[in-house]
């Protein structure tokens, strides 16, 4: 796999590093004064599949608060569909009204996916609910979305792999994120 890799742009050890500081942050963010469920039950974490695991699966191990966590699975726009219409795929198990909703994102890019989901959610009355992305390309946004908190600002317009992150499927099990070589980019993607 590594010889499809341009460069590597957030090493293993950087991911690590700033994985635990969001994750020591958005605890003390919930001790403090983010949570508004009025009847004291955990925070739940949303993991957007498939994109978000490796990342929620590291963060919430340092957020040292009772936490529960789900995930919901999007078929996206990019698969066919028109901008901003996202379909869910797998939604989450239990009703969420009056709970604390944290949304766990891989990227937001043009926000059309987040914005979709956020209005599905907001929508079933939650008692609060915040947006976490490990990685932020404002420079692509199409439609204004809440983040509460970001991983990593992408420094320019590029198409990155890896931690969770894929082209047709691939790449999401490498512990960096980085770009590809464009040889092994199809002509037809992106
Ligand atoms: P948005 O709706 O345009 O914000 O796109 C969000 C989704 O597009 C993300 O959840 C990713 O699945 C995918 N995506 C956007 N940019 C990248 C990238 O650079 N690498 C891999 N996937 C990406």
């Amino acid at each position: 796999m590594l010889e499809a890799i341009e460069r590597v742009i957030f090493s293993p050890e950087e991911i690590q590093k700033r994985v635990a500081e969001l994750g020591r942050q958005i605890a003390q963010d919930y001790k403090n004064s983010a949570a508004k469920d009025p009847y004291k039950r955990p925070l739940l974490v949303v993991g957007i599949l498939k994109g978000a695991m490796p990342f929620m699966a590291d963060l919430i191990r340092h957020m040292d608060i009772p936490l529960e966590y789900d995930f919901i699975a999007v078929s996206s726009y990019r698969n066919g569909t028109v901008p901003g219409e996202v379909r869910i795929l797998k939604d989450l198990d239990r009703a969420i009204g009056q709970r604390d909703i944290l949304i766990v994102e891989d990227i937001v890019d043009t926000g059309h996916t987040l914005r979709s989901i956020l209005r599905r959610l907001a929508s079933r009355d939650p008692a609060s609910l915040r947006v976490c992305t490990l990685l932020d390309k404002p420079q692509r946004r199409e439609v204004e979305v809440p983040i509460d908190y970001v991983g990593f600002v992408l420094p320019e317009n590029v198409f990155v792999v890896g931690y969770g992150l894929d082209y047709a499927e691939l790449y999401r099990n490498l512990p960096f994120i980085g770009v590809l070589k464009p040889e092994y980019i199809r002509a037809s993607s992106c």
